[in-house]
């Protein structure tokens, strides 16, 4: 892969100005007043407002938003804004949101919440009433440093709440390489145990799809760039934000829940990993976080994609993924 698919690292300069395609918005950057929000950055395809996530939810029109990536605050104390008084004032806040990204999400919409598996825990249950439905997907890495006595943390978790029955999913865009063994193997009967052969006159054969497996609940994604220092080799996406997702874990997210042209909605993007993602899929895009210094980086980052079609990106991480496990 490496040498063809190069990542963009400088903004193109046309007679020494440097060229942007989206538009930064004048507004004061002290970002003093918690409750206020303002466009900061306008994109052909994607805005990025400052403020309260919970005021610029209340202010998005209802039913208008495809897929809503959040990854709030965890109230783990990593920065101020991830510090609450109680767990009980964390839920209280982690509602008002949640009910805005409800009311703000089309019916084939859905939402993801990553965090802790036990801070999490404390959301599913209040959160469900918003929803039709609601799935657990880990996020496992192992690449991050475990210090301490306690026990070595290699997954977070993220919810995946329907809004309705009827939601958006596209496995295809997601499948996973097959093991070797299943390789080795591929085509074989159903066996009578399996629930797809029981019951049927003529065991078929299987056959491995050749867009690859179908992706698992636990989603292996070893970038947990969080501990990664910015000059390590394939880190071209890090920025200094403490709590920023990778790429490619967000681009599956989207992927599988979002088509050309959706609206993608993050109300915590932080160094705007989900616009980006969302404008390298082409999908549209809206975000917001309270810190302007967060969301310069946004704006720079989201300049600088790459101008790949969504093929491109597919094979990027299909690939990165086999020679991952190549090297196990
Ligand atoms: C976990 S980080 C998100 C990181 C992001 N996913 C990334 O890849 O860079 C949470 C973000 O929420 C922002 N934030 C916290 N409370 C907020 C609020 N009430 N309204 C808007 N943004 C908030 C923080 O500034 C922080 O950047």
């Amino acid at each position: 892969m490496g040498k063809t698919l190069t990542r963009n690292k400088d903004l193109p300069i046309f007679f020494g100005e440097v060229q942007l395609k989206g538009e930064r918005q004048q507004v004061g950057v002290e970002g003093k007043e918690k409750e206020e929000r303002t466009l900061y950055y306008k994109h052909p395809h994607g805005e990025l407002w400052k403020g309260n996530s919970i005021k610029w939810l209340e202010s998005l029109e209802p039913e208008s938003i495809d897929l809503i990536f959040a990854d709030p605050p965890y109230n783990i104390s990593k920065a101020d804004w991830d510090t609450f008084e109680s767990q009980e004032e964390y839920i209280k806040f982690s509602m008002q949101w949640i009910e805005q990204a409800a009311r703000v999400l089309k019916p084939t919409g859905t939402l993801f919440i990553c965090g802790f598996s036990e801070i999490l825990a404390d959301l599913k249950h209040p959160a469900t009433k918003y929803f039709k439905g609601c799935r657990w997907i880990i996020w496992n890495y192992k690449n991050k440093a475990n210090l301490g006595s306690d026990w070595g943390r290699s997954h977070e978790s993220i919810l995946h709440f329907r809004k309705t029955k009827n939601f958006t999913f596209n496995i295809d865009t997601i499948r996973i390489p097959y093991g070797e063994h299943t390789l080795k193997y591929p085509s074989h009967p159903q066996a009578d145990s399996s629930q797809f052969g029981k019951g049927k006159k003529e065991k078929e054969n299987w056959i491995p799809n050749p867009l690859g497996a179908k992706p698992k609940d636990v989603l292996e994604i070893p970038q947990d760039i969080i501990e990664v220092p910015t000059t390590c080799n394939g880190m071209h996406e890090k920025t200094p934000h403490p709590t920023q997702k990778p790429e490619e874990l967000i681009r599956k997210i989207i992927l599988a829940s979002s088509n050309i042209g959706d609206t993608i909605l993050d109300p915590f993007c932080g160094s705007g990993t989900t616009p980006v993602c969302a404008e390298q899929l082409q999908r549209k895009w809206k975000a917001c976080d309270l810190s302007p210094e967060y969301l310069d980086w946004a704006v720079n980052r989201i300049e600088l994609v790459e101008d790949w079609g969504i093929d491109k990106w597919i094979k990027y991480d299909f690939e990165n993924q086999k020679r991952r496990n190549s090297i196990r």
